[in-house]
């Protein structure tokens, strides 16, 4: 199996990553857009689907990437960006407007803008937190790039390309499902469009810190690794100055040719980040008289035998899985009050770890979960089965998976990479990821690897359970997805169901559950009631319970989410009901049950 490595096939004239953009100098794009659908894409492509932006002398008249508008009445052009409708930005459009619902395809974006700064010797990039699925973004008509993949952020540099005024740029989403995609064609969660989280226009100095780590050396409470990247023509030794008042530290390192340091510094009696006590130090990195800050958590991770040590203290992972959706109000999560409420309802619940699934969230999860004292495992969209042979699908892969871990390896929060969901076993599967696996360690030495695997009942057993997966071999966390009592059998079937996973490693059950709609009471027997979910959640912890190497769970899931594989009338009419918490925000009898099952878990933990 060929695996190719990297390379920005994908996406295009993007610069790398810039990190921490909350706490750069940035004019938001945020707010009322206008959009046009072209579901042809008659804007990108010519009748004899040539790529427009690609052509010497586009036409004025369809090219919607030139927001070009009539010269004189007896000019034919047609769009006009400024007489067409409005749609809010950051959101998706199947959530605004009742015609795109369902709708899948390409959607024009034009927002137009002043930039008073556009000529003051700094740098400009445009940035987007995110958007689904493929962007094509230009500035005044002309290309910036292309950017694939609907979770992670992208920023492409418009340093001399911005005027004092009459700015526009127009982006061109596409959220066209594909089977060479990732994810893949088919999944069970809304396929929400559009340009789904902040834009921004960040300034930057002429040679500017693009990036940097800043978290305790593997296993060692006592030294605080540090690297950094300065993006700029004089980044060559270059001093980057690291101070964190809050623990004494003031230390400095140079850069490389490359324009990369890297340094130890000694840190004595730091404040540890757990769930119980999520401390917060202020970091403030200095290049050049520019400042850039952060709030940083220091805490120790790994794995010994079956236990997760954080801090050495051996924790049990008392979790909930968590689509990014706010059901309430509808549509994709981004905000942080958007964060706040999901990972507040995660608390109440007595959680202390989250799987945010299946794709990377918005930043603000991490950064509320590093506030809240909440432990995150951070997935990307390799989902079911996706091409595995097809190198571009890998790179794609690979790029979202490189997009996460650079996003957010300085959130303490963020414990473990996923890096998929339910995948078939095969050669060319294992291979896939174990190469994102190699690839997450090389990133990251310090976080738990892990993905969600699938379990069935052994050949010849009853109902022995097990997880024939090689790449239990290569996670550090051995996790699966189990459904007996919902889509195998009923919740009596949890009594006799036994386990046999023979790795010393710490196991976690990714998902687990059942549809129950809000307010449908019933007998414990009749499915989509409370009261069969509520039973269902006895019978499976209790079942659940008894792995030995059992270390924390993840039940499927936290709040009922749109899917549109879920059609059954007057039950999921287009939701998956496994929520424990209705879209309208209602908690069912099973919360409870789960609430219980971590006050007791608590308990057992805090005695450690
Ligand atoms: C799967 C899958 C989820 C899905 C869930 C369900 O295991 O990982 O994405 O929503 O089961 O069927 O409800």
């Amino acid at each position: 199996m060929l695996i190719m490595l990297a390379s920005k096939s994908y996406s295009f004239g993007q610069e790398p990553q810039i990190i921490n953009i909350e706490n750069r100098a940035s004019l938001t794009l945020n707010g009322i857009w206008k959009y046009v659908v072209d579901p042809y894409q008659t804007g990108y492509y010519d009748y004899r689907r040539e790529v427009r932006d690609q052509q010497s002398n586009p036409s004025n008249s369809e090219s919607l990437f030139l927001g070009y508008k009539p010269q004189n009445p007896s000019e034919r052009v047609e769009y006009d960006f400024e007489k067409s409708d409005n749609i809010l930005v950051p959101r998706d459009w199947n959530s605004q407007k009742e015609k795109l619902f369902y709708y899948e395809g390409s959607v024009w974006y034009y927002k137009a803008f002043d930039y008073a700064g556009a000529s003051n010797g700094n740098r400009q990039f445009i940035y987007f937190g995110a958007a689904n699925y493929e962007a094509d973004v230009y500035l005044n008509g002309k290309k910036l790039g292309k950017h694939i993949g609907g979770f992670t952020p992208f920023n492409f540099e418009i340093t001399g390309k911005l005027n004092p005024t009459g700015n526009f740029v127009i982006v061109k989403v596409d959220n066209t499902r594909g089977l060479e995609k990732v994810p893949t064609i088919n999944t069970d969660w809304w396929n929400y469009g559009g340009l789904t989280r902040d834009v921004k226009i960040v300034e930057v100095a002429g040679t500017f810190i693009q990036d940097y780590y800043i978290q305790l050396a593997p296993n060692d409470s006592k030294n605080i690794e540090v690297s950094v990247t300065i993006n700029g023509a004089k980044k060559a030794n270059q001093t980057v100055t690291i101070e964190i008042p809050g623990a004494n530290i003031n230390a400095k390192c140079t850069t490389d040719s490359e324009g990369k340091a890297k340094t130890t510094i000694a840190a004595k009696n730091l404040k540890l980040w757990s769930p119980d006590n999520p401390y917060l130090y202020e970091v403030i990195l200095t290049h050049d008289k520019n400042i850039l800050t952060d709030k940083v958590g220091f805490r120790t991770l790994q794995t010994q035998g079956k236990e997760i040590l954080v801090n050495g203290k051996p924790v049990f992972l008392r979790g909930i899985s968590i689509h990014e959706e706010n059901g309430i109000r509808g549509g994709r999560a981004y905000s942080r009050e958007d964060a706040v409420m999901l990972l507040g309802w995660a608390k109440e619940l007595g959680c202390n770890f989250v799987r945010l699934a299946h794709y990377p969230h918005n930043e603000n999860m991490a950064r509320v979960a590093d506030e809240l004292g909440i432990m995150v495992w951070s997935e990307v969209p390799v989902y079911w089965t996706i091409q595995w042979k097809n190198p571009d699908t890998y790179n794609n892969a690979h790029n979202q998976l490189t997009d996460m871990i650079t996003r957010d390896k300085n959130r303490a929060s963020v414990i473990i990479w996923s890096m998929a969901n339910e995948t078939p076993v095969s050669t060319d599967r294992t291979e896939f990821l174990k190469s994102m696996i190699k690839t997450t360690r090389q990133m990251d030495p310090v976080r738990l690897v892990s993905a969600a695997l699938e379990r069935h009942t052994k050949a010849g057993s009853v109902n022995t359970q097990v997880i024939e997966d090689p790449l239990q071999e290569y996670v550090d966390i051995i996790a699966f997805n189990q459904y007996i009592g919902w889509y195998d059998g009923l919740p009596e079937k949890c009594k006799t169901a036994e386990f046999e996973i023979k790795y010393d490693k710490p196991v976690m059950v990714s998902e687990f559950g059942g549809d129950a709609l809000q307010g449908n009471h019933g007998s414990k027997d009749a499915r989509w009631t409370e009261e069969f979910q509520e039973d269902l959640y006895v019978e499976t912890l209790k079942m659940l319970d008894k792995i030995p190497q059992l270390r924390g769970i993840t039940p499927w899931i936290l709040a009922d989410f749109r899917s549109p594989r879920r059609v059954l009338p007057n039950i999921q009419d287009g939701w998956n009901r496994k929520g424990l918490i209705s879209e309208t925000g209602d908690k069912k009898k099973a919360f409870f049950v789960l609430q219980d099952f971590y006050k007791m878990k608590k308990v057992e933990y805090d005695k450690n």
